[in-house]
């Protein structure tokens, strides 16, 4: 209803005795039809907070989740060790833009370089970078996991970010019905153990960050055992496990050696 008559929490409880016009009035049920029919409400409004801002979201681009708050904290926390000044840090498959965003809005002398697949999401985190006033220091690069990292940046890339697709394809079943049927299969499914790219961002990010640089990344329920015994001592220091609000091993901080 605050949607459909542009109003803040406060003026819809000051307001309630107004009556509202039929065409609004409809527009509210056809909206109240789609949320029962298993749409995200998020997809209706076109709207998400994380990091306590506001972004755009579109069906092209993940929700950004809470849980991914702890990415950009950890985040925030260790730019200052790697370097003191303007660090550089890469958000792979920024979807909605939020990690790079927050990061950016948070860290004001930071350079972001965000990445993704899909050049329809990398639109929405275009105007969502757009919106916060830091798409100057943001760049956008359309290309697979940290390929358009590689070359350009090498030794100076001090954080790279990343929540990848990390859901097993071959169950679908376990996810919410508003997931399964409306969010963005390319955000979502990450081969059949759901560990592909968070496999291939293991072996290929030393590619791209410096000595001594970090990696955070996002994992799903049920992946820190393997994850932690797909990592090369050689290339990777564990340095912190984040659990979710759940308990659930969700960030970690892994030091490039
Ligand atoms: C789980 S979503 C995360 C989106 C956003 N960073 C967030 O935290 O809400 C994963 C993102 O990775 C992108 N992606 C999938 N495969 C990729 C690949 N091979 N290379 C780069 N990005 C990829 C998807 O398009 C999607 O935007």
């Amino acid at each position: 209803m605050r949607h459909v008559l542009g109003f803040d929490q406060a003026q819809l409880i000051i307001r309630t005795n107004e009556t509202i016009s039929v065409a609004r009035r409809e527009e509210f049920f056809d909206l109240v039809q789609r949320r029962a029919a298993g749409e995200p409400t998020q997809y209706i409004t076109g709207h998400q907070e994380f990091f306590a801002l506001d972004f755009t979201v579109t069906r092209d681009v993940l929700i950004p989740r809470p849980e991914t708050e702890f990415l950009v904290q950890r985040v925030i926390e260790h730019a200052r060790a790697v370097r003191e000044n303007a660090p550089i840090i890469a958000d792979v498959g920024t979807g909605s833009g939020c990690i790079a965003v927050a990061i950016a809005v948070n860290l004001p002398d930071a350079r972001v370089i965000a990445t993704d697949v899909s050049a329809p999401a990398l639109l929405v985190a275009r105007a969502n970078a757009e919106r916060h006033g830091v798409s100057k220091r943001i760049q956008f690069i359309e290309g697979d996991l940290v390929e358009p990292l590689i070359g350009a940046e090498k030794e100076s890339l001090d954080i790279i970010a990343a929540n990848p697709p990390y859901v097993p394809s071959t169950s679908p079943n376990l996810l919410p019905r508003e997931v399964r049927e409306h969010e963005p299969p390319v955000a979502l499914y990450g081969g059949a153990d759901g560990l592909d790219h968070i496999r291939r961002l293991l072996e290929s990010a030393p590619q791209a960050l410096k000595s001594g640089g970090y990696m955070v990344i996002e994992i799903g329920y049920g992946q820190i055992e393997e994850t932690t015994r797909l990592l090369d001592p050689a290339a990777w220091e564990l340095i912190e496990v984040t659990n979710d609000l759940q308990a659930i091993p969700r960030i970690l901080t892994l030091r490039r050696k």
